[in-house]
């Protein structure tokens, strides 16, 4: 249905990847892996057309359809949910007749019948990106694209949304860093890393294990390869000034020659560094809440009555559904450290 040739795409003298070409075929389900910045957006905004390849063609089999939801979503404005969820539908007849559907993924996805109506943009991140979501569930596309459709998703969405994929009609092409839920949806997976394009037939983790066994005979390889040479050169070096045994010292530097040589196989891409400046001591109690209450603008309150101690060198980890407040909160705490 959709077939990627010899793609090639770099940025700024830093190839992402040359010779990429992929076939996906209707109903097939394929998973995008690779580090960040390995280029795995990037790919997918060529296919999407948004971007052009330096080299090769993709070639979207006539009539069918791609849907696809970016790593961040698109702000949302002043349309109900339930529009946002129906609005790929120019003609009004049709969104109309979609909304059965819509309504019922959204109540998938967790939306009460009281939300369809209320503007999208009073909705927190997560809650916009499954409207989003659910727009294109909607739409039922023939290659679903998906990037990083999970980062926003509490677990209970993602329980709905996981089951819901697997019944999916059409193919699914997803970027993810999610090992559990490639491992639950994908038979294929594609690795972008190191300039190439790999596909592996099977879930993340049979990929795991087929790259770690090739890269352990490419190790081998290249180690026999290595000790042959050395011995060759050894042998060459020793006898070269030797009147009787030159000419066989110069056919083993020919045999070196003419090896095919192997490149040692890439190991893991280097790790990430980060140094934070060391901040000015603080006293013990880092920050301190008390009887806090927000709420936005004609709102319910999001949360009062909020205490909340953090003491120096505490690790703390903030959990909630999506809309809790959890960002809210941090955007209260950041704007009052500030205006200290
Ligand atoms: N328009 C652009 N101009 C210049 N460089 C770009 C542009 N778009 C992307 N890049 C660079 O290309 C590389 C690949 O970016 P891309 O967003 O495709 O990575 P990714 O694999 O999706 O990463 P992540 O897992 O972090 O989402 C990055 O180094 C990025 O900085
Ligand atoms: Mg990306």
């Amino acid at each position: 249905m959709l077939t990627l040739s010899n793609l090639a795409k770099a940025y700024g003298g830093r190839t992402l990847f040359r010779d990429a070409s992929l076939q996906i075929n209707r109903g097939e389900r394929i998973g995008l892996v690779g580090p960040n910045g390995a280029g795995k957006s990037t790919l997918f905004s060529i296919i999407l057309k948004e971007n052009s390849p330096d080299e090769g063609q993709v070639l979207l089999e006539r009539g069918a359809t791609l849907g696809f939801l970016p790593q961040e979503s698109a702000p949302a404005g002043d349309e109900s949910i339930l529009a946002l969820a129906t609005s790929h539908e120019a003609d009004e007849y049709d969104a109309l007749s979609l909304q059965p559907k819509a309504k019922r993924i959204l109540a998938g996805l967790a939306f009460k019948e009281t939300d369809f109506d209320k503007p999208a943009r009073t909705f927190s991140g997560g809650w916009v990106m499954r409207a989003h979501l659910a727009r294109l569930l909607t739409q039922e596309p023939d290659l679903l694209m998906l990037d990083e459709p999970t980062n926003h998703l509490d677990l209970e969405a993602l329980r709905w949304f996981q089951a819901y994929l697997k019944g999916y009609p059409g193919a699914i092409l997803m970027i993810s860093h999610d090992r559990e839920f490639l491992n639950q949806l994908i038979g294929t997976t594609c690795e972008i890393g190191h300039g190439r394009l790999q596909r592996y037939r099977g879930n993340y983790d049979s990929y795991l294990e087929q790259r770690a066994a090739r890269r352990e005979q490419q190790w081998a390889a290249y180690k026999a390869q290595q000790r042959e040479i050395e011995s060759l050169q050894r042998f060459a070096d020793r006898f070269r000034a030797k009147a009787s045994l030159a000419s066989q010292a110069q056919s083993k530097l020919k045999q070196i020659a003419r090896m095919e040589k192997l490149e040692a196989p890439e190991t893991e891409a280097a790790t990430v560094k980060f140094r934070f400046p060391q901040p000015a001591r603080s006293g013990l109690k880092t920050i301190t809440l008390e009887n806090v209450e927000q709420a936005y603008p004609g709102g319910q309150p999001i949360y009062r009555d909020l205490n909340f101690t953090a003491e120096r060198g505490e690790r703390i980890v903030l959990v909630g559904p999506n809309g809790a407040g959890k960002s809210t909160l941090f955007n209260f705490i950041e704007c009052v450290i500030t205006e200290m």
